[in-house]
């Protein structure tokens, strides 16, 4: 069937049907289209262009269509231009000549926007949930290492000390600003357009507020024809998964190296690693490969959705049905790479020992030292200078920083005084960073209560 066609002295081509469309995509809005049009019949009856009686059995209509619908196979047959059209062909299936009311002073337009905002609202709930599981598997793996010292890297070399907890801490605020733009982004998704028909707005004076109620939506749209022109909550929910996919990337990209034989510091469960066909003893981190390699089609999905909405006239340009692919995509891939992050964050067991060996035999005391002679008067600028010259010699002499004694130290160079010696051990210094946000172990401390306690928080609003 076809929602239109009287104006037309022939049908449509096969080519250009089978062109533009869209069922194929979009039957995942087929849940959304069937809650939305309830309630549409319920405002129809308000408007008596439905009888309560009316209202009531297309409604019971479509939740059977809905329910159908749990059957993969439900769809397989159809043909219909898009899953509008496939629910209203159900629609009179079930409830004959009473189905063709049902799109009195509606658009496909303002529909496509209903719909895609509940598919997208309900995708930023269960992504909050995923970024929180994350969030508390961080946690849990700080904790199985809570004392380890890493080296903390700039350029990818050696920079300064660091706690383990204090590294996935980091992860740990991506993911926390992560939770936020997703509860930004939701509550201008959550904004209802019924009403706004094809640009104008509606020909019949519906109660928009309350259809919004109805559908648990705490405010309607200004504008009929920015509705029909619009996705930037579309776009806003692309890009809030786009960081997300950015920050478990860099994530990714860390464990892969951190866990190569080069670094050694970690090993991968078994169970979220792969072998190779030819080379018996590989266990490569493909879980991990695939998170960056996933980040970079979701970066894709957010790009093409700018390209298709960039230079579009006002109002509505069928261009805009390429929304949904960039959509689901970037849904199902972020959603995946979540749980697959969080299994191999729990899969993880790190070697302290190696990290530590790493801080010992390196010079990322360089700074510790630098900063106690600033402490003790010398400006920092000398001190500086003073432990290049420092580092500069030990290298020269293959000297690591423990070969050296309070007395040897001391003898370096005036500013040296033999207490100082502490700070050549990598753990020392940590401990003149008890700055909030620093890596000070009672600053660590610290901040895993109150990562634990905002998780709980989130936790709790989550429901
Ligand atoms: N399948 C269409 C889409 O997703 C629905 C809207 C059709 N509207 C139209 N004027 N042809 O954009």
């Amino acid at each position: 069937m076809k929602l239109w066609g009287g104006r037309f002295e022939t049908g449509p081509s096969e080519v250009f049907e089978q062109f533009s469309g869209s069922l194929h995509f979009d039957r995942k809005l087929l849940f959304a289209d069937c809650q939305g049009s309830q309630a549409f019949a319920r405002a129809l009856a308000k408007q008596g262009i439905l009888t309560g009686s009316e209202a009531d059995q297309l409604v019971e209509a479509f939740r059977q269509i809905g329910e159908e619908a749990a059957d993969p196979k439900y769809l397989d047959a159809a043909n219909d231009e898009d899953v509008h059209t496939f629910v209203i062909r159900k629609l009179q299936d079930k409830a004959g000549a009473l189905s063709a009311k049902i799109h009195t002073g509606r658009s496909r337009n303002e529909q496509v926007s209903l719909d895609v905002r509940l598919y997208l609202r309900a995708a930023c709930d269960s992504i909050s949930e995923q970024l929180a599981d994350l969030m508390g598997g961080l946690l849990a793996l700080a904790h199985k290492h809570s004392e380890a010292v890493i080296p903390g890297y700039t350029h990818l070399r050696r920079a300064q000390a660091v706690l383990w907890p204090h590294y996935l801490l980091a992860y740990f605020e991506m993911f926390s600003r992560d939770v936020e733009r997703v509860r930004q982004t939701r509550a201008r998704i959550d904004v209802m357009p019924l009403g706004s028909g094809a640009l104008a707005g509606s020909g019949f004076p519906f109660d928009r507020q309350a259809i919004a109620g109805d559908l648990g939506f705490p405010s309607i749209t200004r504008n009929s024809m920015d509705v029909s022109g619009d996705r930037d909550f579309a776009l806003d929910f692309l890009y809030s998964r786009s960081l997300i996919m950015l920050h478990l990337s860099r994530l990714a990209e860390d464990w892969i190296l951190y866990s190569s034989e080069e670094f050694n510091w970690m090993t991968l469960g078994d169970g979220v690693t792969s072998g190779s066909s030819l080379m018996p003893q590989k266990k490569n981190p493909d879980s991990l490969e695939l998170i960056r390699g996933k980040s970079g089609r979701v970066f894709g999905d957010l790009t093409s959705l700018f390209v298709t909405m960039k230079g579009l006239p006002m109002t509505y340009n069928r261009d805009m049905q390429e929304d949904k692919e960039p959509l689901f995509d970037a849904f199902h891939q972020t959603s995946g790479s979540l749980s697959m992050a969080r299994a191999v964050a729990e899969s993880i067991v790190l070697n302290p020992a190696v990290p530590a060996a790493a801080t010992e035999e390196s010079w990322v005391i360089a700074t510790d030292l630098a900063e106690e002679l600033a402490r003790n008067g010398v400006p920092f600028h000398r001190a500086h200078e003073l432990v290049g010259q420092f580092v500069l010699e030990s290298i020269r002499a293959g000297k690591r920083p423990a070969d050296w004694t309070p007395e040897s130290l001391a003898a370096f160079a005036p500013e040296f005084k033999p207490q100082m010696a502490r700070l050549l051990s990598p753990a020392e210094g940590m401990k003149s960073r008890e700055i909030p946000g620093g890596t000070g172990p009672s600053s660590v401390a610290g901040a895993l209560r109150e990562a634990a306690a905002r998780l709980e928080q989130l936790r709790s609003s989550l429901g």
